[in-house]
Formats: C-alpha cells, structure tokens, sequence
C-alpha cells in the first residue's frame, strides 16, 4: 500500500484496528520517522482509544485503555538487550504494537502481523503486511488490498 500523507496512514491504521482481535500482535518495522506512530494512532481511533498516542520512544511500553487495551512498545531504547517487558502474560488482555521488533525479538510471539514502512519521500510511505501464522493470513489479504 502507498500512502502520500499522514492521514492516509492513520486511515489504514484505523482500518487495521477494526479487524484486530483481543490477544493479536503487531510487529511495526521500518526506519526512523517510517509512520509506525502515526500508524498507532490509527488503530487507537478504531479502539476508540481518547488519550494521545504518542511516540513512546522514552517510555518503551504504554498501555491505553479503549474497547480493547492497548500495549504500545517502542523498542528503540532497549537495542538488543533482551530485557524482557513481562508482557507476554498480557498480552491475550488486548492488542500488542511493537515498534523496533528486532530490538525485542527474544519476546516476540511464534505468531504475529508484520507491517513494514518504507520511506519513499518527505509526504510518501510504502505499507506491506506480512503474516506471521494462519491467525494473520485474512487480516494481511484484507489489508493488502
Ligand atoms: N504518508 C505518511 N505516513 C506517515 N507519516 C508521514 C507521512 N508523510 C509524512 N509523514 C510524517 O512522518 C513522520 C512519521 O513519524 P512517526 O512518529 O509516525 O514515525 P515512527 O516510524 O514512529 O518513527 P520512530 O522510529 O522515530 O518512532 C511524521 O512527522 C509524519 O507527519
Ligand atoms: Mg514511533
């Protein structure tokens, strides 16, 4: 998918939010300023999440409460330490969004949606899904479409 601007980011993000299901995880890959915040918001709004989601950069793990809750990491801080979040045992209590997987691979689910953000211009970003297990498989057709 091509977005050429941050709403339409947020729009795909709200459309992913509205097929998630309680316990689903969600690997955001993709550089620095990639979209994977924006994104975020997206799926906040489908949850009807009311506070601010914003880069957690500082914080690593945020929890939001909407119609389902929202465990955002940004993994960014942690570069490969393999500290564990303990979020695992929570994570069948809402949807997880991980920014910077790799940084927290050790704890990453077998399954889980990859979403990679491509960088194209200032305004543009490149959108792919990928699944990780059958549970993802209609979810990333659905929103490859
Ligand atoms: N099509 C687009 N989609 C998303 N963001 C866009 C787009 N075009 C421009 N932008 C801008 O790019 C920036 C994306 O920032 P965002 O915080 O979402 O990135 P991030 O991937 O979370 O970065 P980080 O790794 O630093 O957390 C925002 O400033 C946003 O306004
Ligand atoms: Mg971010």
């Amino acid at each position: 998918m091509i977005t050429r601007n941050e709403k339409e980011t947020i729009d795909l993000g709200k459309k992913l939010g509205s097929l998630l299901e309680k316990g689903m995880v969600i690997a955001l890959k993709g550089e620095l300023a990639a979209g994977k915040t924006t994104f975020t918001k997206g799926v906040g709004e489908a949850l009807n999440i009311r506070q601010v989601i914003n880069s957690p950069t500082f914080t690593i793990l945020k929890i939001y409460e909407g119609d389902l809750k929202l465990f955002h990491i940004d993994a960014y801080r942690l570069e490969n330490s393999s500290y564990d979040l303990g979020i695992s045992e929570y994570e069948d209590e809402g949807i997880t969004m991980i920014e910077w997987p790799e940084y927290y691979a050790d704890y990453l689910p077998e399954e889980y949606l990859e979403v990679n953000f491509k960088y194209i211009d200032d305004d543009t970003r490149e959108i792919c899904f990928k699944a990780h297990g059958d549970k993802y498989m209609k979810i990333a057709e659905v929103m490859e479409c």
